[in-house]
């Protein structure tokens, strides 16, 4: 049993884990103990990664290779992960798209909604009803600095990331009572393969890098503890003036207690069956 286990159970699924910080992210929680579904399109890489993490960490891993933005995603995940004690869902798939709004392609900028946004949003749903039936869980929304600051010349993709960090935000007060932890951490630029796919030249050049330890290790310190986090602590000092939304100083939780106390009084609605699954 580890720390993550007892809290929040046994496996967790991490979407979008073939590279990058999605691989940092499933091999992370595979070091604190849980088994991981590996989920991505690139089969060949989640085997690779699932032979690393049960090598190294003795954990259970399950590769299920798929896109999602599948329109089965659901029960594709549903499927696989019927029998197992799934405490963690890790959403981190998502693409982005820099060049003039006007001068991108509306079918791509949909299809980034869907996997983006949509396929969050849907597998959060099914997951979030587990573990609130099960009174434990945690949901890892990963975010971005676009979709917390904005970013011209990124502006669906940073659009798709907003949605995401208030759907997180307020979603991590609404399951607190339930025992389900919701963070999203705003990450900004760290060295990844799809990092290198979307920029080129004097841009990639010109970047300052954030140690991807520090992304990891800054999503999983502040899981439980607060809705967000600026991952990087540099990043955090500089940004530290738009304190509200990042709620360090604790003004979204108390802005939350406030609307849902004008809401609903003291009888919050009993959205969810109380039995086991
Ligand atoms: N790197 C940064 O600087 C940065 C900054 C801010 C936020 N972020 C956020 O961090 C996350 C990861 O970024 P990254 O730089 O590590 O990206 P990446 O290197 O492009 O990796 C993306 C991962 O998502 C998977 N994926 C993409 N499309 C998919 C689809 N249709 N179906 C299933 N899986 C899919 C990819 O696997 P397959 O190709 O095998 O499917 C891959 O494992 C994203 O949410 C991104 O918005 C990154």
């Amino acid at each position: 049993m580890s720390e993550y286990t007892e809290k929040y159970g046994q496996w967790s699924v991490v979407c979008g884990c073939s590279q990058g910080i999605g691989k940092a992210m499933a091999t992370e929680v595979a070091r604190r103990g849980m088994n991981v579904v590996l989920t991505a399109r690139s089969k060949d890489k989640l085997d690779a990664l699932s032979v690393e993490l049960e090598k190294t960490y003795h954990v259970q891993t399950k590769v299920v290779p798929m896109d999602l933005t599948d329109p089965k995603r659901v029960e594709i995940l549903r499927e696989a992960t019927k029998d197992l004690d799934v405490g963690m869902l890790l959403y981190n798939a998502a693409v982005a798209y820099v060049r003039g709004f006007l001068d991108g392609d509306m079918d791509y900028y949909k299809y980034m909604l869907n996997l983006n946004c949509i396929g969050m949003l849907e597998l959060t749903y099914y997951y979030a009803e587990r573990f609130v039936r099960q009174r434990r869980g945690a949901l890892v929304l990963v975010g971005s600095n676009a979709g917390y600051l904005s970013m011209p010349y990124l502006t669906m993709y940073s659009a798709t990331k907003g949605f995401v960090l208030m759907f997180a935000s307020s979603l991590y007060t609404e399951m607190k009572p339930y025992n389900v932890d919701v963070v999203y951490p705003i990450i900004s630029n760290t060295e990844t393969p799809g990092m290198h796919d979307l920029f080129h030249g004097g841009a990639i050049e010109r970047m300052v890098w954030q140690d991807l330890n520090e992304v990891v290790n800054d999503t999983f310190s502040a899981l439980g503890k607060t809705p967000t986090i600026i991952t990087n602590k540099k990043m955090r000092r500089s940004l530290n003036f738009l304190r509200t939304v990042t709620d360090l100083n604790g003004t979204i939780e108390q802005t939350h207690k406030n609307g849902i106390k004008m809401l609903f009084a003291d009888d919050l609605p009993k959205q969810y069956p109380s039995e086991g699954i």
